[in-house]
């Protein structure tokens, strides 16, 4: 069995890498254990050109990208682990998760391979949406996420207590099988996608930010549980990244029906000139 280990931090020896390394360490002897920074990749931002699109081709800029997916096509597993920056991930795991409109529609090629995801944050209650943030990446690569933790620390290193550490090998065991749990102790999450972002509307209808799936508030045990409605695919799932690819191919039908008109548009917003000069 092949790991890779992406790690988003640009730390080196940093609390993520060290999650990691203990993760990979805990796997089975015969694993091969492969290791990616992704911070360290030249990773050029998406230019919404679409020229990516429809699913049979891939992405037009030259750079590290067609290397880290094909790190991720020839693992069986992958863990990533990555810390929360100003309450969302680290850049480098939006810069290549930005990229990944380029796979949106290959499904195929990815499926199949389990995830677990790592991130660390530094002061307590200042966690954001960093977790939420690596898991959509990892559903955007199609890896099937078995498993996460959130682990508070500050300084390198210091996600080094002996209860992460347990709890790190034994988010590692996920990778090899068994029933997924995306649960965070203390709090509701998602019955679709795990994530903790939960919208309430005022009637106690939720809406899972992340994936849109539905559900209502209802009274129990003296507090309140989540009901999911059952039924429908999410946004995660194949049939609902088809549908997302189809939805953008779609989009970009229609501007090259109608880009005449629509430059005819903006093109009086291409004057004055406000542009900040260097
Ligand atoms: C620029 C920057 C922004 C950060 N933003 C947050 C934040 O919003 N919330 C938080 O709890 N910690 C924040 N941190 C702290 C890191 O998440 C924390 O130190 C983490 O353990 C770093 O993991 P690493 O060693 O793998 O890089 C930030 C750190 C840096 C350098």
């Amino acid at each position: 069995m092949r790991v890779l280990a992406l790690i988003g931090s640009p730390r080196k020896l940093g609390n993520s890498e060290i999650l990691a390394r203990e993760m990979l360490a805990a796997l089975p002897a015969e694993t091969e254990r492969e290791m990616v920074r992704l911070a360290e990749l030249r990773i050029e931002p998406c230019r919404a050109c679409y020229a990516c699109l429809p699913a049979d081709r891939d992405c037009v800029i030259n750079d590290d990208l067609a290397f880290l997916l094909e790190k991720i096509k020839g693992a069986d597993a992958v863990i990533i682990a990555a810390p929360v920056y100003f309450l969302g991930a680290h850049t480098s795991v939006k810069a290549v998760g930005d990229r990944l409109i380029s796979v949106i529609a290959n499904n195929a090629e990815y499926a199949g391979k389990r995830c677990v995801t790592a991130v660390t944050y530094g002061i307590p209650g200042w966690e954001g949406y960093g977790r939420e943030m690596v898991l959509n990446f990892a559903r955007f690569l199609h890896l099937e996420v078995a498993g996460s933790m959130l682990v508070q620390a500050a300084s390198p290193g210091e996600a080094a207590r002996p209860e992460v550490l347990a709890e790190a090998r034994a988010l590692a065991g996920r990778l090899l099988g068994g029933a997924e749990d995306l649960s965070l102790p203390g709090v509701h999450t998602c019955a679709a996608c795990g994530s903790s972002l939960l919208q309430i509307a005022p009637s106690g209808a939720v809406r899972c930010v992340m994936c849109d799936a539905r559900g209502e508030l209802r009274a129990a045990d003296g507090g309140f549980a989540v009901a999911f409605a059952a039924g429908g695919h999410g946004r995660f799932s194949p049939a609902g990244k088809e549908e997302h690819a189809a939805l953008l191919e779609a989009i970009k039908a229609r501007y090259i029906a109608e880009r005449n008109e629509l430059y005819r548009i903006r093109k009086p917003y291409g004057s004055p000139d406000w542009w900040a000069k260097r």
